[in-house]
Parts: C-alpha cells; sequence; structure tokens
C-alpha cells in the first residue's frame, strides 16, 4: 500500500467463539460464552456462537479469500476449552490439530499466524471456581499458553496472550455485558490484576518454550475533556485512567497508577499484591493495540464527583460521555481516525522502541445486498481509508508502527449484539454460509496488490 513500508504487516482479525462454531466437536469443552449466550435476555437477538461462520469446517476457503485480499498475516485466536476442556489438565490432541491445519494452511498462501490465547472464552470450569476473580486462573492461563505454544511453536511464532482485559476485566465482571455477566462493584479491578498476572505468567512460560515473538493486545482509548473546566478535566483523568493508564502503566512501567486505585478505593488490595508488578512488567517483543473510537468526557453536572467514579462501577454516572455530533458508526462508536495516532503515543510514550500493531480497528454498519449479489459498503471501506491515512502519518512521524490488522475478516457474532452487528470486509449469509466480498475488501485487494506502490 502505497507510503506503508515495504515489510508493514497487513492482516485482518477474527476471534474463535465469534467466528467459529463447532461448539460440541472434536472434545472442546464449554467456555462462559456458551453459558452467557444460552442464557436469555443477555444477547440482543437471542443467538449463539454454535454455528456463528462455520469457520472451523470452512477455515481453507477463508484462508483462500484472505490470499486473494493479499493479505499477509490472519490474527485468529485459540479456544482454550479446544486445548483444555476442562480449563486445565490433559490435553486435547484433537482440539490443537484443528489450529495446527489452520496455521499450515496460513503459511501455504505466504501468510503469517498470529495467534491470540485469550480472546474471552475462559472454560466454564474455571469460572465455577471464580473465573478472573481467583487468583488461580492466572496459573491455569500460563500453563494452557506454555502448551499451546510448545504444541504449535513449529508454525506459529506470533502470540498475543490477552486480547483487551479491560473487557474482560469491566464487561464480565462490573457491567455484565460479557460473560460472565457478573456486577461485582470495584472488585472487577482484582479481575484486571489476575488477568494481567497472568500475561507476565504466560509471557515467562512461553520464553522458556520455542522461539516466539510475544505480546498482548490491549483496547486504547484517545480520551479528551470537554472543556477546559476543573469537573470536565478531571473527567478525562479518571477515564483515561481506567480505559488505559491501568493496563499500559503496570505492563510497561512496572506500576499501577495511584490514583485509579485510590478512585476505586482498592489501594490496600492491591499494595499487598505489589510484587506482581514484577511479573506482570515481564519484557515483551510487542504490543497490540485494538482502536475504534474517541471518548470525550465532562464532569458531573454539579461538579463534584461523588466516589468510587469507575466504569461500570456505581457512581460511573458521574462521568458524562458528549456526543460530539461527529459521525457515528452503527455501534454509535465516534469516528475519529487522528485517534489512532493518539493510542500508539500512549504506548511510545512509555515504551519508545516497542513496535506497536494495530490489532483491531474496523467498523459496523448495516450491509445489504444488491440484486445481483455485491455488497458495496463505502461508509466502512471510507473508514478504513481514513484510519490508514491517520496509520501513515503515524509512521512518518516516527512512531514504530509495524502492521495493521483489519476486524474483521467476516461478518460474526458480535457478543451481547449476536449477529446484528456486521464488522466484517467479506459478507457472511449466516443462513447458506456463502462469503461475498464487499466493496471494503475490494478495496484492500487493490491497495494490496503486488502490482500496486507498497514501499
Ligand atoms: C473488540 C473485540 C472484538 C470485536 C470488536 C468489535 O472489542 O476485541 O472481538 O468484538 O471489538
Amino acid at each position: 500500500m502505497e507510503g506503508f513500508p515495504s515489510d508493514f504487516v497487513w492482516g485482518t482479525a477474527t476471534a474463535a467463539y465469534q467466528i467459529e462454531g463447532a461448539v460440541d466437536e472434536d472434545g472442546r469443552g464449554p467456555s462462559i460464552w456458551d453459558t452467557f449466550s444460552q442464557t436469555p435476555g443477555k444477547i440482543s437477538d437471542g443467538s449463539t456462537g454454535d454455528v456463528a461462520d462455520d469457520h472451523y469446517h470452512r477455515y481453507p476457503e477463508d484462508v483462500a479469500i484472505m490470499a486473494g485480499l493479499g493479505m499477509n498475516a490472519y490474527r485468529f485466536s485459540i479456544a482454550w476449552p479446544r486445548i483444555f476442556p476442562t480449563g486445565s489438565g490433559q490435553i486435547n490432541p484433537l482440539g490443537l490439530a484443528v489450529y495446527r491445519r489452520l496455521a499450515e494452511a496460513c503459511l501455504e498462501r505466504g501468510i503469517t499466524p498470529y495467534a491470540t490465547l485469550y480472546h474471552w472464552d475462559l472454560p466454564q470450569p474455571l469460572e465455577d471456581a471464580g473465573g478472573w476473580l481467583n487468583p488461580d486462573t492466572a496459573e491455569r492461563f500460563r500453563d494452557y499458553a506454555a502448551a499451546t505454544q510448545q504444541e504449535l511453536g513449529d508454525l506459529i511464532s506470533h502470540w498475543i496472550t490477552l486480547n483487551e482485559p479491560w473487557c474482560s476485566a469491566f464487561l464480565g465482571y462490573a457491567t455484565g455485558a460479557h460473560a460472565p455477566g457478573k456486577t461485582v462493584g470495584a472488585e472487577a479491578m482484582q479481575a484486571a490484576h489476575h488477568l494481567l498476572r497472568g500475561h507476565g505468567l504466560a509471557i515467562q512460560a512461553m520464553r522458556e518454550g520455542p522461539a516466539g515473538t510475544l505480546g498482548v493486545t490491549l483496547n486504547l482509548s484517545s480520551v479528551r475533556a470537554a472543556s477546559d473546566s476543573g469537573p470536565d478535566q478531571e473527567a478525562a483523568r479518571r477515564m483515561d485512567g481506567l480505559a488505559n493508564r491501568l493496563f499500559l502503566d503496570p505492563v510497561l512501567l512496572g506500576r499501577y497508577p495511584d490514583d485509579v486505585l485510590a478512585n476505586a478505593g482498592v489501594t490496600d488490595w492491591f499494595e499487598q499484591r505489589s510484587a506482581d508488578l514484577e511479573v506482570i512488567a515481564t519484557p515483551i517483543d510487542f504490543i497490540g493495540v485494538n482502536y475504534y473510537t474517541r471518548q470525550t468526557v465532562a464532569g458531573p453536572t454539579d461538579g463534584v464527583f461523588h466516589p468510587p467514579t469507575i466504569i461500570g462501577f456505581e457512581g460511573t454516572q458521574d462521568i458524562r460521555v458528549i456526543d460530539t455530533g461527529a459521525p457515528r458508526t452503527q455501534m454509535n462508536w465516534e469516528i475519529h481516525p487522528d485517534g489512532l495516532i493518539d493510542v500508539i503515543r500512549l504506548v511510545s510514550d512509555r515504551a519508545p522502541e516497542l513496535p506497536v500493531y494495530i490489532t483491531e480497528n474496523g467498523a459496523a454498519y448495516p450491509d445489504e445486498v444488491t440484486a445481483d449479489g455485491r455488497v458495496e459498503d463505502e461508509d466502512r471501506r471510507y473508514f478504513f481509508e481514513l484510519h490508514l491515512v491517520a496509520a501513515r502519518q503515524a509512521i512518518e512521524s516516527g512512531l514504530p508502527l509495524r502492521g495493521y490488522f483489519a476486524w474483521s475478516l467476516l461478518d460474526n457474532f458480535e457478543w451481547a449484539f449476536g449477529y446484528s452487528r456486521r464488522f466484517g470486509i467479506v459478507y457472511v449469509d449466516y443462513q447458506t454460509q456463502q462469503r461475498i466480498v464487499k466493496r471494503s475488501g475490494r478495496w484492500f485487494r487493490e491497495q494490496l496488490q503486488p502490482g500496486n506502490k507498497r514501499g
């Protein structure tokens, strides 16, 4: 693509539960997302990931599509309950085999596999034992990560421990919008800590295994105060603290942000675990950043913050997200391409040399298939174009951006929204499982064609 280095990584991203289906095949155990999606009222269209895109069986076709688009990388996730059906114990060879075949299919077509080890599908038995509120889950994750890398490390060299621990901790245990649907208030901060500790333990264990390039993916927000007023600035500090600093600081700097812990009233609990910070800050080779939107925030109308002022916890109403009037996607997420540069800077301010990959970026729009079988998603195409302009600017300004993964390859099960939100650059007809490359996908193909200037 014009203006990008010739060794830039171009890929699409997916997650196991969102696309695989085949939930009962080859010894897979249940995950918290099976349980959650089967619970009435949790998924807006009442659907589950039981079939999804049937990628479990159709991956050869999907890998061929990626290759046809000119992509040189594929970020997928490995389902923990396929490898260890109950979360620990005996490895399930059939569960491993499908990822071996998938990785081989990618490599045959010049596509480098990037495997995420945890994209939210915790084995249900581990949740029954407390899930991410139980410190032992971090050790179970370490064991699963190390065993999986040991088995697949000959084919897969790029590994991402966690996808978006913010979502696992706060949507899973505070708002309850995601599995396991718990609402434990500020205790969700403990889940965040155990997730981060699991990440660090996994990196340490994987360093002992086959050579690999190891990292973690965080969802970062471009946060802006609505005005210079004290309460609005304070709201921005709190929002940035929870969304960004709570994760970036321990992973990259080996410390938690004191103000965030104090606002949540959890300083003592975290102080007792300060020795874990060394584990959490175990050096990584790259960081993945998922970027979707900007949040412009304001303080409470009366100017007074009522503790604890934490997203998804009691008191969150103190932080108001303002509608700036900028265009939004179907998720109601504001479109702000320059925020992509902001979030890379959040990383480089702390770790200037650390390679950054945008591991997700994309947009939901309601797609329609034309009478002659095309999907003309100009809105989505334009979204990608604007964000790639920003990505190029980031590189030109010297930021260490090394790759970009579009979310997503395929329309898929969008968590609590079920199949009512389409993010794919490839359309999926859920009745027939037919794939149609959308205009956005065709645009990537044009940009990435070998004939096009790539350097
Ligand atoms: C991210 C998730 C991904 C997908 C996109 C839209 O938060 O990592 O699975 O749902 O949002």
